[in-house]
């Protein structure tokens, strides 16, 4: 995919809103502007007919019922939602969380802001393949235990934990089990209850859906899940999620959970042999390449390279025709190392080196190719004579 000649491989920071989700949402900006609160006219009828749509798309894809999907603003607010709803609902039984150090900062953030409030949180280290071993979390675990978080895959590096074996082990204390399943759904099937996850955050811009709109799911099933809500306000979501639906937005929510579907058996294995073919491409033409968390447990279209004796931003700062980003989009700004690598065990020289590529729906073998050749002259100029060295080696 190409926008202005430049190729799009960033789709763990965002997605291009698939089309057929564009053109679902615009007559909910126009003629079926309706508040699906309003329960007396047909405006309000016709919204909360596309919401309900929505909603069931929405639990189609994650194996759920519709009314255990409940609508936010993203999985920022998602997790938000889960980690403090959770903790702060369930003080009677205790105050105590597990969560994992590579987590996104919506969850890490989350649980520093409970460690103020008098919670105790235990931060799991993950192996070098940033894998997390569920003998740590069982470990971990306590009779004072309520919640037990851990993201489905990794932004960075696409790892895919052992969801299965961590929720069964957090039932076993009678802990809740919170998984964000942003980077998973519509790239791996997704099946919540199978799982024996109690509550899952996603967001519509990661899967081709619109920007500013995202869902947690909360099982409904027995024992029941309390949770006390972050905002308060109108009854809309059950009391969950107080205030006016974004009716667009939840519309392309569930059209582009819809294509998502109807994709998935066609789209995972085209993304797995495009990200072979990437990561064959630069390990052919550059010697020194690192892929960085294990490449067997992983999101198809995700590759994290590190590069030796080649600083990653400046590589990626010199690379044309092509959109990458050296780690998560929120902390892509600062200059230190991304927190992700440095739980792996990589050194500081060498988490620096590292770019991540993100493989999406219309990324073709050419824009690979192109990017393999881009990355392979960049790299061999900035390692020639009188280039800045660092990385491996070099501290
Ligand atoms: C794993 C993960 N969780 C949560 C989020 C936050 O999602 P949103 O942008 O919908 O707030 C992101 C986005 O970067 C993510 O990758």
């Amino acid at each position: 995919m190409r926008v202005d000649g430049i190729i799009y491989m960033d789709h763990h920071a965002t997605t291009p809103a698939d089309p057929a989700a564009v053109a679902a949402m615009r007559p909910y900006f126009e003629e079926r502007f309706g508040n699906p609160a309003s329960k007396t006219h047909i405006f309000g009828w016709t919204a909360e007919e596309a919401v309900e749509r929505a909603r069931g798309q929405i639990a189609a894809l994650l194996g759920c019922a519709p009314a255990e999907i409940l609508f936010t603003s993203g999985a920022t607010e998602s997790d938000n939602l889960a980690v403090k709803g959770i903790a702060r609902a369930n003080v009677d039984r205790g105050r105590h969380l597990v969560t994992a150090v590579t987590e996104h900062k919506a969850v890490l953030d989350s649980m520093h802001l409970l460690e103020e409030e008098g919670f105790e949180v235990t931060y799991l280290p993950v192996g070098r393949d940033g894998l997390l071993d569920p003998a740590d979390v069982r470990r971990a675990l306590r009779p004072d235990t309520t919640l037990v978080s851990i993201m489905a895959a990794n932004g960075e590096i696409g790892v895919l934990q052992p969801i299965c074996e961590i929720a069964a082990a957090a039932h076993e204390v009678g802990a809740f089990f919170h998984t964000d399943a942003v980077q998973a759904v519509g790239r791996i099937p997704v099946r919540v209850e199978e799982w024996g996850a109690d509550l899952a955050s996603i967001s519509a811009h990661k899967m081709y859906g619109p920007k500013g709109v995202g869902a947690i799911y909360v099982r409904r099933r027995s024992p029941r899940i309390r949770m006390k809500p972050i905002l308060t306000g109108g009854g809309q979501e059950g009391g969950i999620r107080p205030g006016t639906l974004n009716v667009p937005g939840i519309v392309g929510f569930g059209e582009a959970c819809r294509v998502a579907q109807q994709n998935l058996p066609t789209e995972a294995p085209r993304l797995l042999a495009l990200r072979e073919r990437l990561r064959e491409g630069i390990a052919g033409r550059i010697e020194g390449t690192r892929v960085n968390g294990s490449l067997e447990r992983r999101v198809p279209g995700n590759l994290n390279l590190s590069f030796e004796r080649i600083e990653g931003e400046t590589l990626l700062m010199s690379l044309e025709g092509v959109a990458l980003s050296s780690g998560s989009a929120c902390t892509s700004k600062s200059v230190e190392a991304s927190y992700v690598l440095r739980a792996l065990g990589l050194p500081e020289g060498l988490a620096q080196t590292s770019i991540r590529f993100g493989l999406g729906r219309w990324n073709t073998e050419e824009d690979v190719d192109y990017v393999i050749e881009e990355v392979a002259r960049k790299a061999a100029r900035l390692r020639g004579p009188g280039a800045a060295r660092i990385g491996v080696g070099s501290r």
